[in-house]
């Protein structure tokens, strides 16, 4: 059975017609949700992110149907149910079923849960730089597949102030995703008074002297389990990292570009652009997909383009794929960092 679901108590089929209308997930968006990627038949980080789904839950006063070990249990259960070895796992925390009224009710919160198989997305550069399996020979300057490196759009960061809320209100977010992938960019880099906040689904990190900058853990942005995993990678290989978000007029210092999140793990970007006119980007998105980057011409400027061999990028892209290679070989992933 790879793709497993799980809807209020009961392993369903991925298809089941099992939510209510009067859910209150689908009806307000009065929910949130967490993903964990599930390498050799292990959830990575999966405390990291029951801690991160207790803040939300925290944060918008939903009740958590289970403590720690009952998630473990659930979660474990589903992905043996799955047999998947390398999975996604997706779950969502709602306010119940209860009569459409915005106030809270006095209802139980509701659980769904889905297994999939992993889809492996991205480019191929990605999956040359992160692919799991026996760690091959470290990547040169002249074996990087630089000049494939997917581009970021930069766009604005029209979110709710709350962004450290894993909600599952992702209008936004969607929009955004959208655009980047109407553009054939990797992600929507989001852009709030100047300041690069972090992307649609994934945080983003520049790498300056050879130094990395990412944005702080405030309110802006989500807390990136994998920039928290990557963090402490570069910290451990002696690079330092700058919590500070940069504003768009510093790219022009900037030496490399990446993106990290659960799905994406670390990937490496080779340019980033921005639409000349962003209100028709935004809001007349064309009906037409263009074939390329290239044939969309001047309705994108370039802010950045990578000017070497992306270096820090691919060094720690290196010790992520050691890291998971060690974790499927049965150690654990926080005995692998310090
Ligand atoms: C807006 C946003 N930022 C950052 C991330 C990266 O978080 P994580 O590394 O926990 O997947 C995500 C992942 O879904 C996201 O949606």
């Amino acid at each position: 059975m790879p793709f497993v679901g799980y809807y209020d108590g009961e392993f369903v089929e991925l298809g089941a017609r099992s939510v209510p209308i009067e859910e209150r997930g689908h009806q307000f968006g009065d929910g949130v949700y967490e993903v964990v990627r599930v390498y050799g038949g292990r959830p990575f980080l999966l405390d990291w992110h029951l801690e991160r789904m207790e803040n939300s839950l925290k944060a918008i006063a939903i009740e958590n149907p289970f403590d720690r070990e009952g998630w473990i249990q659930l979660i474990g259960e589903a992905i043996r149910r799955s047999g998947e070895a390398e999975a996604t796992v997706y779950w969502q925390v709602t306010r119940g079923i209860a009569p459409r009224n915005h106030v809270f009710p006095s209802a139980k919160s509701v659980v769904s849960l889905t297994v999939r198989p992993l889809a492996v997305s991205g480019s191929s550069a990605h999956e040359a730089h992160t692919a799991v399996g026996e760690p091959g020979p470290a990547q040169t300057a002249d074996t990087a597949p630089q000049a494939s490196l997917p581009p970021l759009i930069a766009l604005p960061d029209e979110r709710w102030a709350n962004a450290y809320v894993k909600s599952i209100n992702l209008l936004p977010n969607v929009i955004a995703k959208e655009i980047a992938h109407r553009y054939h960019a990797q992600e929507a880099m989001l852009v709030k008074n100047g300041s690069i906040t972090e992307c649609s689904g994934s945080n983003v990190w520049f790498v300056r002297g050879g130094e990395l900058w990412t944005a702080p853990t405030n309110r802006f942005i989500l807390p990136g389990i994998t920039r928290r995993f990557v963090r402490q990678l570069a910290k451990d290989a002696g690079v330092p990292v700058h919590e500070e978000a940069l504003h768009l007029d510093e790219l022009q210092d900037v030496e490399e570009v990446f993106v990290t999140s659960t799905t994406q793990e670390i990937q490496l970007i080779g340019s980033i652009v921005t639409p000349v006119d962003k209100e028709t980007a935004l809001y007349n998105l064309p009906a037409d997909l263009p074939s390329s980057l290239v044939s969309i011409g001047e309705t994108l400027k370039t802010l950045w383009t990578s000017p070497s061999t992306p270096v820090v990028g691919l060094k720690l892209a290196r010790l992520f794929r050691e890291t998971v290679y060690r974790i499927q070989q049965g150690e654990s992933p926080l005995a692998v960092i310090q």
